[in-house]
């Protein structure tokens, strides 16, 4: 796992289109997976940003989203295929039809979960995953007690998410859907690289656990300890309770040099 803790959130969105503008330079048609949720706005914002200027080009991509809440209307604009859509997908160059998303709306989501997996791997799997992190250490809506082998399903929302993500629902926690489907920790350890973005303090014990914790499906992100290719990116409330914060700026600082 690599760490670098950063002064802002635009300063951690460069890095993180950094990384994505040169894998798309190597590999035109790569395959994204994204993250929804209010991290990686900033990210979504260079890689518009980047877009405009011709710097980077998605005309040959393909993008899988993490998750969709299960009960929402399809139009709904806090569902993740349309929030993806808002902030990336229709500012940039994704032909149609390339960015994807777990179809919630066929009546059988065992097997739209099954579908999704497919897709995945038929696609040549995930090349680069951009990972956001709940504060009760999710990743994609892996909740604690998840298998870490699990593939794309239904899962079950803790209150605590429901309560964290109201934010988008008028602040109440009872148009929070309950249910979801998700890449699951299998899935998403698949990734060529697994690119995780926590910004905030109100991430520091997740990510305290992530980084230094022991392995644990109570935390379900320290299953990315094990991924060879794990990139975690931080700004400094988020990175407040790191026992080793300094030698993680110190190797960071090297690697770059
Ligand atoms: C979103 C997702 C979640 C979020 C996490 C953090 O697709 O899979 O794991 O990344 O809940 O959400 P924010 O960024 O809103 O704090």
């Amino acid at each position: 796992m690599r760490i670098a803790i950063l002064p802002t959130p635009e300063d951690i969105a460069v890095v993180a289109a950094d990384r994505i503008q040169s894998l798309l330079e190597r590999k035109p048609s790569a395959v994204l997976g994204l993250a929804t949720g209010s991290t990686p706005l900033p990210l979504y914002d260079e890689l518009t940003k980047r877009y405009e200027a011709g710097e980077i080009s998605f005309a040959d991509t393909q993008s899988f989203n993490l998750d969709e809440y299960v009960g929402l209307p399809e139009d709904h604009p806090e569902g993740y295929a349309n929030f993806i859509h808002r902030f990336l997908v229709d500012r940039v160059d994704f032909p149609k039809g390339a960015a994807h998303g777990p179809n919630v709306w066929t009546g059988d989501n065992d097997q739209a979960a099954a579908d999704y997996d497919k897709a995945i791997r038929d696609a040549g799997g995930i090349d680069l995953q951009i990972l956001g992190i709940g504060a009760d250490g999710h990743i994609g809506f892996n909740e604690p007690g998840g298998s870490f082998a699990s593939r794309t399903h239904v899962d079950v929302l803790t209150e605590q998410t429901r309560r964290d993500n109201a934010r988008f629902f008028d602040g109440d926690i009872t148009k929070v859907p309950t249910h979801c489907i998700t890449q699951g920790l299998g899935t998403i350890m698949e990734s060529g690289e697994a690119l995780l973005i926590a910004t905030g303090a109100g991430k520091a014990e997740a990510v305290r656990q992530l980084v230094e914790g022991a392995i644990s499906a109570r935390w379900p992100a320290t299953i990315l300890q094990m991924h060879p290719n794990a990139i975690v990116l931080l700004d400094e409330p988020a990175a407040q309770g790191l026992e080793l914060a300094d030698f993680y700026r110190e190797v960071w600082a090297k690697h770059q040099a």
